[in-house]
């Protein structure tokens, strides 16, 4: 961390001048362990901060001008905005519509930012890679203005703030999972989070000797233009026919059984699936926790192969560049669960595989995945790390 500390500084000294009066500050990507497309559905998720993410050096200016730069897109250069304007997102502000809409999310909740700043940011989560680049933006640029400005918020209002943002400035209709995971992230703990109440318990990520392992697919997406938002509508519109029945808020206050019961008054076979998948897949997290906290491993592993079939065949997020990762890993001796991780139709994986094997995990599922794909996957062996910090 501090040899990026310097990189940075360095940085920003060299774009804006001087770095006097500036600071570094770091916050994470994700992990999402088990607990796929339940967020929004009131359901349970288990997602854990990473130890790379987005470095951030920042400074307050007299004026009301903000100027941004990115190490990951230098050649946009520097990037201004006039606070006097109104903020508003455009396509020509490319990655600053992130930070700006935190600005304009605190500006929205009543807290006035009187004067600009300059922000220098270097990502190390590869871009679109499903590992919540944006969402690491959103609550490290929301944790600068709180430091510069003095607001008195939370991080969990950060988390909150970085979703209302994404929602609505950036349009994306997004769950908490992400900023809440990036924002109350603890160094070796996955945070079980029940999404309908915001109550949470740290859990200790004992992996006896296994890694969490990330494969890239490299295939590009963004939420945006995904069919995010209309898989969102689907459950949406399963839930109101299931409340004709029944009185619940979200599917997540279903189990299955009932859900079985009820299906059939969802009448669009779809919208069946969708609702099947959120409704398994907020029980499979459940009992994943539980089997971490009663030391079975091996059980965590399963669920994680059944929420990616679920995700394939109910959800249908998954496409053939996750599901070759996938299937080329679940072949591979040492790995105790595989699936897709984050919004799907591209991105990442996230496999436990025992120490031993991580070197012919990769090799394999590398070798396979080029062959059968085209190109080639990356794979990172991760560690689980803290929430934003001052650097
Ligand atoms: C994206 C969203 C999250 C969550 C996941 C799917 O990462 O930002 O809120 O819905 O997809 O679990």
């Amino acid at each position: 961390m501090s040899e990026m500390k310097e990189i940075v500084l360095n940085k920003f000294e060299e774009i804006f001048g001087d770095a006097k009066e500036a600071k570094a500050y770091f916050a994470p990507g994700r992990v999402n362990l088990i607990g796929e497309h339940t967020d929004y559905n009131g359901g349970h998720v288990f997602p854990c901060a990473l130890t790379i993410g987005t470095y951030g050096v920042a400074r307050k200016r007299t004026d009301k001008m903000c100027r941004f730069y990115s190490m990951n897109f230098e050649e946009l250069g520097v990037i201004a905005v006039d606070l006097n304007e109104e903020i508003k997102p455009s396509e020509k502000l490319n990655w600053v519509n992130y930070p700006l809409g935190i600005v304009w999310a605190f500006e929205q909740k009543g807290m006035k930012i009187d004067a600009g700043f300059d922000l220098l940011l270097n990502g190390n989560i590869p871009n679109g890679s499903g590992l919540s680049s944006s969402a690491s933006v959103e609550v490290l640029t929301g944790f600068i203005l709180r430091d510069l400005y003095g607001f008195e918020v939370t991080n969990q209002e950060l988390a909150l703030i970085g979703q209302f943002s994404e929602n609505k400035f950036n349009g994306v209709n997004c769950g908490i999972m992400d900023q809440f995971a990036i924002a109350m992230g603890k160094k070796d703990h996955a945070i079980f989070l029940d999404t309908a109440t915001l109550q949470y318990e740290y859990a200790p990520l004992k992996l006896d000797g296994a890694k969490i392992v990330i494969a890239c697919s490299n295939k590009k997406r963004g939420l945006g233009d995904s069919k995010y938002n209309e898989r969102r509508q689907e459950c949406e519109d399963a839930l109101a026919s299931l409340q004709t029945m029944v009185d619940i808020k979200s599917l997540g206050d279903l189990d299955e059984a009932t859900y079985e019961k009820l299906s059939p008054v969802i009448k669009d076979g779809t919208k069946c699936r969708r609702a099947r998948h959120a409704i398994y897949e907020n029980q499979r997290t459940i009992q994943a926790v539980g089997a971490l906290k009663a030391g079975n491993l091996k059980a965590f592993g399963q669920l994680m192969n059944e929420s990616h079939k679920s995700l394939r065949d109910d959800y249908e997020v998954t496409g053939k560049e996750l599901d070759t990762l996938v299937d080329a890993a679940w072949k591979v001796p040492g790995v105790i669960g595989s699936r897709m991780t984050g919004a799907g139709f591209g991105g990442c994986t996230v496999s436990i595989v025992k120490q031993e094997n991580i070197d012919e995990f990769i090799k394999e599922v590398g070798d396979t995945y080029e062959k059968e794909i085209g190109y080639k996957a990356d794979f990172y062996v991760v560690e689980i790390g803290d929430g934003p910090c001052v650097l």
